[in-house]
Formats: C-alpha cells, sequence, structure tokens
C-alpha cells in the first residue's frame, strides 16, 4: 500500500471487496480470468482518485465505492484489451492473460468487465456520469485505434502523440475525477478543476510509462521494458530523438519504428539517454503534475487534498 492509500483505507476496502463480489459469472472461464489479474493488484490509483476526490469535496454518501469499482473495471477492461493488441506477456509481474489463456479468451472477458461496469453504472442512476462514463469509454476505444494506426510510423508528431495518450489515459483518470466531483454536487468550477487535475495527472502518468519502457526495471514495474519498440510505437522519448538527436541516433531510431523491432533496444536506450530524450520526457510529466496539483488551491486543506498532492507526486518519481 503507498502511503496516500492510507487516508482512504476503509473506502478502498470496501472498493475491493466490491470488485471480487462483482466479478461473478455463471461461466467458470470469466471468473478465473477476472479474479487472475485482480487478485494480482495493480496500483489501484483511478478508483483512489475516485475515493479521495468524492471525499475531498465532502461527499457523505457511500455510492463512490461503487463509482470507483467501475472506473476500475473500465481500466482492467482496456488491459485485458491493451495486452492482446501489443502483444505483451507480463502483466502485475504475472503472465498476461493472452500469454495464459489466449487472445480471444482474453478480449471475450474484457468485454464482459466492460458491459458490467455499465450495469453497475445503471444502478447508480445518474445520467450525468453515464454520459460522461461512456463518452470516456469511447474515447479511450479511440485512442488504442489512433495510437494503431500509429504504430510503424515515424512521422507521428509530437501533437500527434499528445493526442493519443490523452484519450487512452488522460481521459479515463479525468472521468474518476470529474465523476467523484459529480457525485459529490460540487460546483461547476470545482467539477471542472477536478476533471484538470485529473487530465494533468493522466497525461504524467502515461509520459512516465512511456519513458519507463525504455529505462524501468521488469521486476519492478511488473511488465516488459521494450515492448513500445518491439510494436513500433512512436512514444515521445524516440519522437525527441529523431528531432534532436544526431544523424545516426536519428536513423537507429526511425528504422526500428519502420521495422517494429526491439532488436537494437540496448543501442537505442544508449541513444535517447544521451540526446536527452528521456530528461525531456521526464521534464513534460513533471509540468503536468504541476498543472495537476494547481487544480487543487481550491480545496480546503484535508487528508484528502494532501493525499492528492502526494499521488500526483507519485506519478513521475514512481518506479513501479
Ligand atoms: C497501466 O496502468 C496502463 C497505463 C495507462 C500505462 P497502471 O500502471 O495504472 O496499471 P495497474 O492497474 O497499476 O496494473
Ligand atoms: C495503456 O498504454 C493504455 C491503455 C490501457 C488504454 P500502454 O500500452 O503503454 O500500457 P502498458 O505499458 O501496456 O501498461
Ligand atoms: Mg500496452
Ligand atoms: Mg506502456
Amino acid at each position: 500500500m503507498l502511503p496516500f492509500h492510507r487516508v482512504a483505507a476503509e473506502d478502498f476496502a470496501a472498493v475491493n471487496q466490491r470488485i471480487l463480489d462483482q466479478l461473478h459469472s455463471d461461466v467458470p472461464l470469466v471468473e478465473n480470468i477476472g479474479h487472475y489479474l485482480v487478485e494480482a493488484g495493480g496500483k489501484r490509483l483511478r478508483p483512489l482518485l475516485v475515493l479521495l476526490c468524492a471525499r475531498a469535496c465532502n461527499y457523505g454518501g457511500e455510492r463512490h465505492i461503487d463509482l470507483a469499482t467501475i472506473i476500475e473495471f473500465i481500466h482492467t477492461a482496456t488491459l485485458l484489451h491493451d495486452d492482446v493488441v501489443d502483444t505483451s506477456d507480463m502483466r502485475r509481474g504475472r503472465l498476461t492473460a493472452n500469454a495464459k489463456w489466449g487472445n480471444a479468451p482474453s478480449v471475450l472477458v474484457g468485454d464482459f468487465l466492460y458491459s458490467r461496469a455499465f450495469q453497475m453504472m445503471i444502478a447508480l442512476q445518474d445520467m450525468r456520469i453515464m454520459a460522461l462514463l461512456s463518452d470516456t469509454t469511447n474515447t479511450i476505444a479511440e485512442g488504442e485505434v489512433q495510437q494503431l494506426v500509429n504504430a510503424g510510423d515515424p512521422e507521428v508528431s509530437e501533437e500527434n502523440y499528445f493526442g493519443v495518450i490523452y484519450k487512452k489515459t488522460g481521459a479515463l483518470f479525468e472521468a474518476a475525477c470529474e465523476t467523484a466531483a459529480v457525485l459529490a454536487d460540487c460546483s461547476t468550477e470545482e467539477q471542472n478543476a477536478l476533471k484538470l487535475y485529473g487530465r494533468h495527472l493522466g497525461l504524467a502518468f502515461q509520459l512516465v510509462d512511456d519513458a519507463l519502457d525504455y529505462r524501468g526495471n521488469p521486476e519492478e514495474l511488473g511488465k516488459n521494458v521494450g515492448d513500445d519498440l518491439a510494436e513500433g510505437k512512436p512514444t515521445l522519448p524516440l519522437i525527441y530523438t529523431m528531432a534532436n538527436g544526431n544523424s545516426s541516433q536519428a536513423t537507429l531510431v526511425r528504422e526500428a519504428i519502420e521495422q517494429r523491432s526491439a532488436a537494437k533496444l540496448v543501442e537505442i536506450v544508449e541513444a535517447i539517454e544521451a540526446c536527452g530524450a528521456l530528461d525531456y520526457t521526464m521534464e513534460r510529466a513533471r509540468t503536468a503534475v504541476e498543472d495537476a496539483k494547481a487544480q487543487l488551491d481550491f480545496l480546503p486543506e484535508s487528508d484528502q487534498k494532501t493525499a492528492l498532492q502526494q499521488l500526483a507526486s507519485f506519478a513521475v518519481e514512481r518506479n513501479v
């Protein structure tokens, strides 16, 4: 448990229980895959954001437990699909579901989790939350498709990249915070501030994820590094190297993207370190975290507010 989880420990335990309860299915394979992934843990940052934002806005009810569960189910569904698309074989320190059971069960159980999330949303009986979350899932899907189109293309611009990371990751962080603010009946300005907090935090989180794909430790991360290169994903460290590295560094990266090959991972890590691409990526992440924290100014001082600030710092300091 990370320090900022403690503030919400009781709510967090309730979410963990709700996640297990809501995995039920008559079909054993659904439950097996669901439990396999959920019991491996994960950082549970998105449900924590729901809990902290709701309580920071003085929410006094219990519906934030369901909302947090819904958000984690949507996240888990995207991971099941993402690991198929990215042909990844390690997640949360274990074999991915696709590596263990195959692509078809992973995609179908991902669909099960998405639709379970929507069933739970109906039970919340809040049209505003339903509207936000249906837009969010659509945006995530669009981001993943755009990323697929970008794979193998060294011409992808920084702007295009930022569009993808907003859609595939920023949007769900944003929705976690905004829907919690809606649930807590915050003013429109406050909802907007928390929405932007989530957006900037999500961008920072994905920027760091993309840096860690080159310099992270698989043992700590619980997933492999170098997967992005093997997929020919033009992420910021590579885009920066092609624009600012010397010509041999730029050519090395360009060819690896075109060939969708991690065969030269070691040389490429050297090149992106040497030309400052990882520093640049981390600097962009730090700026995004500062932008996120600035949105919290409106909140009165509370343990939850402090935890939201700490969570934002963690997004850039993390190596897990
Ligand atoms: C992984 O998200 C997908 C990205 C957006 C990079 P997390 O790193 O939050 O995954 P878990 O839930 O902790 O495993
Ligand atoms: C994950 O992006 C985004 C979604 C799950 C929608 P990545 O592909 O970078 O995530 P990891 O590295 O597999 O966790
Ligand atoms: Mg992936
Ligand atoms: Mg990644």
